[in-house]
């Protein structure tokens, strides 16, 4: 089953950055509902290794955080860009996150890109080179908006079904984090 695991964020965020769309030539917007921060992109993975995995996500009981998003920005940078993306401020608990949930999916032997995590919410996937141009446009006028923060209290498996239509993701299970800031362990 093709998978990963992210942050789903409240359909109030989701509208709100759909809303931010621009119009740049070749853009694949990402569907409003699907709109997520992604924690770990894990491909296919075999249904002995998801229950696995499962077990060991519930283990992840690390304390819920704020998120504050920041600035517009893409990948790989300006003069290339192929993914739009809003950013969050770097955060101690966000990492704390992606970190266990990393190692997690490693020990259930799931390799994972050795790239530094980077947290990020993609709004479009462009075609170049055509979306240059209206990308520096949208990176210059989302600067100045301002988005509400929001409050993490758990992290969602999905999984990622795809079709001619484009990926359809389906939550599979829903991790709450602690409500206090003391790890809970098992
Ligand atoms: P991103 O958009 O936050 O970069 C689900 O497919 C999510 O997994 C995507 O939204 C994407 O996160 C992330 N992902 C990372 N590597 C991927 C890959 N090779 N194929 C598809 N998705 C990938």
């Amino acid at each position: 089953m093709r998978s990963f695991i992210a942050i789903e964020l409240p359909n109030q965020i989701k509208s709100v950055l759909a809303r931010m769309r621009g119009d740049i030539p070749g853009a694949r917007w990402v569907p409003a509902e699907q709109i997520h921060l992604t924690l770990a992109f894990l491909g296919e993975v075999e249904e002995p290794v998801m229950e696995l995995l499962m077990d060991k996500l519930v283990c992840v009981r690390l304390p819920g955080f704020e998120l504050v998003f920041s600035g517009p920005g893409c990948f790989p940078n300006r003069h290339r860009p192929r993914v739009l993306w809003i950013g969050v401020q770097p955060q101690l608990g966000l990492n704390a996150l992606a970190a266990a949930v990393h190692d997690v999916v490693l020990a259930c032997g799931i390799p994972q890109e050795q790239r530094p995590f980077s947290p990020h919410i993609t709004l479009a996937r462009l075609k170049l080179p055509a979306a240059s141009r209206g990308t520096d446009a949208f990176l210059d006028q989302r600067q100045k908006e301002k988005l509400p923060c929001l409050s993490v209290g758990e992290f969602t498996l999905f999984q990622s079904r795809l079709t001619p239509q484009g990926a359809q993701h389906i939550p599979l299970k829903v991790f709450p984090l602690a409500s206090d800031p003391v790890n809970i362990l098992c």
